[in-house]
C-alpha cells in the first residue's frame, strides 16, 4: 500500500478541483475550435471505411469540415472541406451544427461516397484526388493569375489537413506544424499495439446528439468509480475500484484493489478480470451474459458463449487465475477454427493495457484481446450544451464474413440505448443541469479513481488557457 508521502509526489495524487467553465460557458465553447480543436489530433474514422480508390468521408468538428480521401490504394489525403474559388462547403452535410440549409444537408452522421473528382455545386471548379485544381470554368479571365488548364496555381487547390492512421483509425490534425501522431499517441500506441486494432472491424456504430456538453459525455465513460452509482446490478461481480492513470495527455484505468494497490496482474487488471467473490466459472458465465445482453460490447459473442460452458467443464473449486487461463484459450482456439486468430499478447501487455484508456482529447475506448468498445464525443457546433455522441464496437472477422455498417442514429431516449450505456446517458443530461446551479462550487474528483477526468482538465487548461486545476482546501 501506497504511504501517504508518495502519493503525494505522485501525478495528480493531490486533491484537485476545477470550475465549470469548460462545461456550460459559451465563450469558452466559442473558443475551443481555435485553441483545441484546430491544434490536436483527432480520430476521424476507420480506414475500412476508405477502401477502394476514391472513397471519401468527411468528419465535422465545430465549423470545420475536413473531407478525407483514398488517394492511391496505399494512402489516404485530407483537405479542409471547402472550395477555394468563393469558399461553399465542398461536400454536404451539417452534423458539425448549424441549419440544414441544402439539399445535401440531410443531418446525417457525415457524408460519404466514392468519386475521382469533385465538383463544387456553386461554379462547377473540379479538384481531383490530389486536392489539385482539374477544372476550372473560364480560368482564362483570371489573366494567368490562376496559371493554366493542366498547371493552375497553388491559390486553387483544396488546403491540406494532416492525415495518418494508427489502431486502423483514421486521425487527422489542423495544424500543418504539429508533430507526428505517433508521438502524440504514446505511450497510448505501444501499450496497444499487440492488440492489432488494425485487424478489427466495426460490428456496430451508433450515434446521438445529446443536450449535455461533450465533456459531460465523455467522462461518463473515464472511470469506474460510478459503477456503484449508475450501475449497482454489476456490483455483485466486484467492487470495480479502479487505479486511474495521467499518461501525459491522456489516460488509463484498471480494475484495482484497495488491499494492494495497483499491482497488476491480467486477471486483476483486465477487461476480462475474474471479478467477484463467488464461484469464478459461475461469475465469469454470469458477468459474460448480462454484458452481452445490457451492453452488447465490451466483449465477443465468442466469448460469451465459451464462459456459459465454465460451470460444466472445469472442476469446483478452480481457482479464479486457473478458470480466467482456461477460457481465454478455450475462445481464441474456437475462434480460430472458425478462421478468426486472436494476436498474441502476454499476461504482461494484457495488464498493462489496463480496462480503459483515454485519447485526448475526446475519445475513449476498453480495449480486449478480440473486440473494443471506443467512444467519441464532439462539441455540436459551439453550442456549449449539445454534443454528438458516439459509441462504436469493434469485433474480429472470419476474412470476408466483416458485416457492412452505417452509422446508426439513436435518439437521446434511454429506452432506445443498450441499458447499461443509457444508464451511463440517464447522468449526462443531468449533470449538464447541476454544473448551471448557482449552489455547485466546482468538480471534487477522486485523486486515485478518477484521475483521468482530472488529467483531461489538465491538458484542456494547458490549450485553452483556462480552467486551471487547483488544489483543494
Ligand atoms: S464556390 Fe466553388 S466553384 Fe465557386
Ligand atoms: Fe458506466
Amino acid at each position: 500500500m501506497n504511504k501517504p508521502e508518495t502519493l503525494v509526489s505522485e501525478d495528480l495524487s493531490e486533491a484537485l478541483t476545477y470550475p465549470v467553465e469548460a462545461f456550460i460557458s459559451r465563450e469558452y465553447a466559442e473558443a475551443e475550435p481555435e485553441r483545441l480543436w484546430s491544434k490536436v489530433w483527432q480520430q476521424a474514422g476507420r480506414v475500412e471505411e476508405l477502401k477502394d480508390v476514391g472513397d471519401y468521408i468527411t468528419y465535422n468538428i465545430c465549423h470545420d469540415s475536413i473531407l478525407i480521401v483514398r488517394d492511391t490504394p496505399t494512402t489516404l489525403k485530407a483537405y479542409h472541406n471547402v472550395c477555394p474559388h468563393r469558399g461553399r462547403r465542398l461536400v454536404g452535410n451539417n452534423t458539425g451544427g448549424g441549419p440544414k440549409t441544402v439539399a445535401q444537408d440531410t443531418g446525417a452522421h457525415s457524408a460519404k461516397g466514392n468519386t475521382l473528382k469533385f465538383g463544387c455545386n456553386y461554379h462547377a471548379w473540379t479538384f481531383g484526388l490530389d486536392g489539385d485544381a482539374a477544372y476550372i470554368p473560364d480560368s482564362e479571365d483570371w489573366n494567368g493569375a490562376l496559371g493554366t488548364p493542366g498547371a493552375f496555381s497553388a491559390c486553387t487547390s483544396l488546403t491540406p489537413v494532416q492525415v495518418d492512421t494508427w489502431g486502423g483509425w483514421i486521425w487527422i490534425n489542423m495544424d500543418p506544424d504539429a508533430g507526428p501522431l505517433r508521438e502524440y499517441l504514446e505511450p497510448i500506441a505501444t501499450l496497444i499495439d499487440p492488440f492489432e486494432f488494425d485487424k478489427m472491424r466495426y460490428r456496430f456504430r451508433f450515434w446521438g446528439i445529446f443536450d449535455c456538453n461533450w465533456k459531460v459525455a465523455l467522462e461518463a465513460f473515464l472511470e469506474p468509480y460510478h459503477v456503484q452509482g449508475t450501475h449497482p446490478q454489476l456490483i455483485k461481480y466486484g467492487d470495480f475500484y479502479s487505479f486511474s492513470k495521467a499518461f501525459g495527455l491522456h489516460g488509463q484505468t484498471g480494475f484495482d484493489s484497495k488491499a494492494h494497490r495497483d499491482e497488476q496482474t491480467t486477471a486483476e487488471t483486465s477487461v476480462h478480470r475474474a471479478a467477484g467473490d463467488g464461484d469464478p466459472r459461475d461469475t465469469i458465465a454470469q458477468m459474460q451474459l448480462e454484458y452481452w445482453e445490457t451492453i452488447g460490447a465490451s466483449t465477443s459473442e465468442t466469448l460469451v458463449k465459451t464462459a456459459q460452458r465454465l460451470p460444466e467443464e472445469l472442476p469446483e473449486g478452480t481457482p479464479a487465475a486457473e478458470v480466467h487461463k482456461y477460457w481465454l484459450d478455450t475462445a481464441k482456439r474456437i475462434d480460430a477454427e472458425r478462421g478468426v486468430i486472436w494476436p498474441e499478447i502476454s499476461n504482461e501487455q494484457m495488464a498493462a493495457a489496463g480496462l480503459a484508456l483515454s485519447v485526448f482529447p475526446n475519445m475513449n475506448f476498453i480495449p480486449g484481446p478480440t473486440f473494443s468498445l471506443a467512444y467519441r464525443v464532439r462539441p455540436y457546433g459551439t453550442d456549449p450544451d449539445k454534443c454528438i455522441f458516439e459509441a462504436v464496437a469493434l469485433d474480429r472477422f472470419p476474412e470476408g464474413e466483416e458485416p457492412e455498417t452505417e452509422w446508426t442514429y439513436v435518439e437521446q431516449d434511454l429506452d432506445k440505448w443498450p441499458y447499461v450505456i443509457a444508464q451511463d446517458i440517464s447522468n449526462m443530461v443531468e449533470v449538464q443541469r447541476g454544473y448551471k446551479s448557482r449552489g455547485f462550487r466546482g468538480n471534487l474528483p477522486n485523486p486515485w479513481q478518477e484521475r483521468k477526468v482530472t488529467n483531461l482538465h489538465r491538458g484542456l487548461a494547458k490549450y485553452m488557457g483556462t480552467g486551471d486545476l487547483k488544489p483543494l482546501r
